[in-house]
Order: structure tokens, then sequence, then C-alpha cells
């Protein structure tokens, strides 16, 4: 059971303008994927390919958010939350990933923003959360350069359409996924196994952040711009040299990679070194990473769990990392990942909150100009209706203890805006089906029906008393 907290002195460790919310993803909650025009993403192909997702489920229907505005709106003011990240899905706005729109979709994302809007709660948008139109996927996905330049005109016409109310634009959610998962291990979509082609998308992925970024800019410079990367501590299982030169891959492609090129315009020259044994680089061209290297407001970080990693290989402990993850780190197949004994979540997540803060002072050290936010943060436990509510003590506890380790870093003196919790409700998580559930709102798959769990009922009671200390300043 979790230890007895004072929620009045948690809340009054943040700063008083900040961004307290809850995350979703369109295709882990939207359904309605055939409706008004939508086109087809990797994922509706992915889930349909024998043994992809554990349960043999899909988003066909989702937990129906395109159908029920209303719905998730009431459920977002009911937890009392400022702040709603939720991302748009490409092909729904434009269907063959090219620049011509479907009004429908743009009508759908519209209204969600207008009826957030009613309620006082901000939208942040994030742009790619990695349902690429299939259309582009069949001419070669996020290898092909053509996708970044697609991506940047898809943001375009998202801002066009909806940069009048929204101000928070994310442009790629986890590109370390989208890339090694999508194309190097193919645990998720689109399914390659290709880790020369892997480093290419993720490359391009960057590229797509940097002209999306751009032209977000361009379109209103005070838009408040973030890229979302996800980030472990990482370990070395001993100090043999091996074991530390695993640390340093990982390390390197995990939480150096992706946030030198963003922020420095830069890749880390080790990690270079080590892809060289799979690419020669010669997607990259020159002036891309100065592209790259565009002008954000936020970094956004996405934190779950820390990763303890040997060199011996054959010792991946799959529960130990965040998917069987060996293959996805090109060129590293002779990392294992490794339980240290830390308590784990349902899917076999480490849990280490101090990690949490760690890691917001080490990006704040180095990369101080700009601000950061939490916007993904979680736990999936097997949750049970009993007479109406869910208890979800484990749950609860992950929250609070990572809340608290939030003001840990604002109090390191950390400029930390935002906290959104993954996930709003209990939603499709990606290869894993149905089978696990993230939600702060408890989702009866067969028919709907949202209950609020104790972790909510408590996160949201928590904003309250946050945002009563700001109205009393
Ligand atoms: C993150 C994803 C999100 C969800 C959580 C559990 O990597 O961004 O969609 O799957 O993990």
């Amino acid at each position: 059971m979790s230890t007895p907290i004072d929620e009045d002195a948690l809340a009054s460790r943040f700063p008083t303008a900040f961004a307290w919310g809850a995350a979703t993803s369109s295709y882990q909650v939207e359904g309605s994927t055939d409706a008004d025009g939508r086109g087809k993403s990797i994922w509706d192909r992915f889930v349909n390919e024998p043994g992809r997702v554990v349960d043999g489920s899909n988003g066909d229907t989702a937990i129906d958010s395109y159908r029920n505005i209303a719905g998730d709106v009431a459920t977002i003011k009911a937890l009392g939350l400022g702040s709603y990240r939720f991302s748009l899905s490409w092909p729904r706005i434009c269907p063959d990933g090219d620049g011509r729109v479907n009004q429908a979709g743009l009508t759908y994302y519209s209204k969600l923003v207008d009826a957030l809007l009613a309620e006082d709660i901000t939208p942040w948008i994030t742009l790619y959360h990695w349902d690429l139109p299939q259309t582009l996927e069949d001419a070669g996905g996020w290898p092909e350069r053509a996708t970044a330049e697609r991506f940047g005109e898809f943001a375009r016409i998202a801002h066009e359409a909806l940069g009048d109310r929204v101000k928070h634009w994310i442009t790629v959610n986890e590109p370390w996924c989208a890339a090694f998962l999508g194309y190097a291990s193919g645990e998720h979509a689109p399914g390659r196994r290709e880790p020369a082609a892997s480093i290419a998308a993720a490359h391009h992925l960057m590229l797509g952040h940097g002209l999306a970024a751009r032209a977000i800019k361009a379109a209103d410079p005070d838009a408040v711009v973030s890229i979302g990367l996800n980030f472990y501590p990482v370990h070395a299982a001993s100090d043999a040299p091996v074991d530390l030169d695993a640390a340093r891959r990982v390390d390197g492609v995990q939480n150096r990679w992706f946030t030198d090129a963003a922020l420095r315009g830069v890749y880390p020259e080790d990690i270079v070194e080590d892809f060289k044994a799979v690419t020669d680089f010669s997607f990259v061209e020159d002036g891309d990473m100065a592209l790259i290297h565009a002008p954000i407001d936020v970094l956004s970080v996405n934190y779950y769990s820390r990763f303890t990693v040997t060199g011996n290989g054959g010792a991946t402990s799959a529960s130990a990392a965040p998917t069987g993850a060996g293959s996805a780190w090109p060129a590293n197949e002779h990392i294992g990942f490794v339980s240290s004994g830390l308590p784990v979540t349902d899917m076999g997540w480490e849990i280490e909150p101090a990690g949490l803060t760690q890691m917001l002072v080490r990006l704040h050290t180095g990369y101080p100009e700009v601000a950061l936010a939490v916007t993904e943060n979680g736990a999936a436990f097997p949750d049970k209706i009993e007479d109406g509510a869910i208890h979800d003590p484990e749950r609860l506890e992950y929250v609070q203890a990572h809340l608290a380790a939030c003001a840990d870093a604002v109090e390191a003196g950390v400029p930390l805006v935002g906290y959104f919790a993954w996930s709003l409700a209990d939603n499709f998580e990606w290869a894993w089906g149905y089978t696990k559930r993230f939600g702060l709102v408890y989702v009866d798959f067969e028919t709907g029906e949202r209950t609020i769990k104790d972790s909510g009922h408590w996160y949201g009671d928590l904003v309250r008393r946050a945002r009563t200390n700001r109205e009393a300043e």
C-alpha cells in the first residue's frame, strides 16, 4: 500500500503556471478507422498480420473517441485536468499523406479543440504518434527522405487549420520507437527488420521534426514547439568493460542520439562510429543537421523506467526491456537487458521514480536552453472493477512517487512546465493490444463504459489543490 502523503504539500511544490494533464494518441483511442474519408495507416495494415498483436486485436474501434468528443471532454473535466495531450491521425487529415486534405478529418479535430477550450482545457497536439499513412509506407516509408518532406507539409496544413486556437505543438512522439521498433526489431508497424533502413528512418523522422517545427514557428512565432522523446537511465550490470560499453551504447542511442540532433544539430560521435557497422550515412545531406536543429521551446520527456544492461548478450530478460529490445539497437546485438531486482509494472518495466529526477536534471544541465515537460508517465497494472470502483493502489503509488520526483527536479532548478499522465484512459497498447491498462480511467472494452480509477481520483484531487494554490496567489 502507498505511504500516506500530504497532497497539499506536494501540490505546493509545483510552479503556479503548470500544465496538469493526461495524454492519449490517435490510433490508440479513436477507432472509426474507415469513417469520413480517413486513409489507412501502417497500424491498420500491421494489426491484421498474424502474430503482430498478442491478443489479435486492432484499433478499429479502440475506445471510440472519434465518436465521443463530448464524453472524453467530460471525463477530462471530471478529473479536473487543465490540459489534454492528443495526437492527430495523419491519414485522417491527409488520406494519402500528400497535400490533398480530407476536410472531415480536420473538422473532427477542430470540434475536439473547441470542446476542450469551452471547458478551459488547453490542447497539446502531437503531430505524429506513429500512424504513418500506408501510402507513404508503400513508397518506402520513413527510410525515404520524401516522407520527411510530406510530414513538413502535413504540419503546415494542421497548423493552418488549428493554430488559431492551439499553441502547444509536439512534432514527433518517440522517434526511437518509430524508427527502431518499426524498422529494426519489427515489433511495431510497419514491422520491418532492416537495421540500415532503421537508421535512415531515424534521420528522416528528425528531419521531419525540423521541417515541422520550422513550419509552425514560421506561421506563429508564439507557438510552443516541442519534440517528444523517451528517456531511460541506463546502468551497466557490472564494472566490466564490456558492460560499461553496452551502457554507453544504449544510453547513446536512447538518451543522446535524438536530443543532440534536435538541440545541438549533431549526432553523438561515438554512436555514429557504432552505426557505421550497418550504414554509410549516405542519406544525410548537407544542411540536414541545421534543419533538424530547429528552435524549440520545450523538450517533452516520456519517462517510464530504467535499464540495466550487459554486453554479454543472450542475457536479455524480456521483462527488463521496454520490448524485446535486442535487435532494436542496430549493430548492438550482443547487448542484453537484465533485471536489477526493482519492483515492476504489468509491462515488466522496473519502477524507479528517482530516475525521473535524475533524467530531468541531466537534461536541463545538458540542454539548458529549453524548458522541460513530462508528457508521458504512468504504469500498467491489471485492474478489476469491484462494486463500480477500481482500486489501483500500485498505479496510485507510481503516480505519487513520480510526481514527487518531478517536484524534486523543480526544487533542483529544472524549468518543468507540465506533467501528463499516460494515459487518460485504458486503450489499445500497440503490440500488447487491450491486455495492458495504463489509464487513470478504466474502460470496459465491451461496452466502452468509463470509470475513474482511484489513481484518477487522487490525481484530479492533487490538480485541484494545485489550481487552488494558483488562484490564492
Ligand atoms: C509510449 C508510447 C505510448 C504508450 C506508452 C505506454 O512509448 O508513446 O503510446 O504506448 O508508451
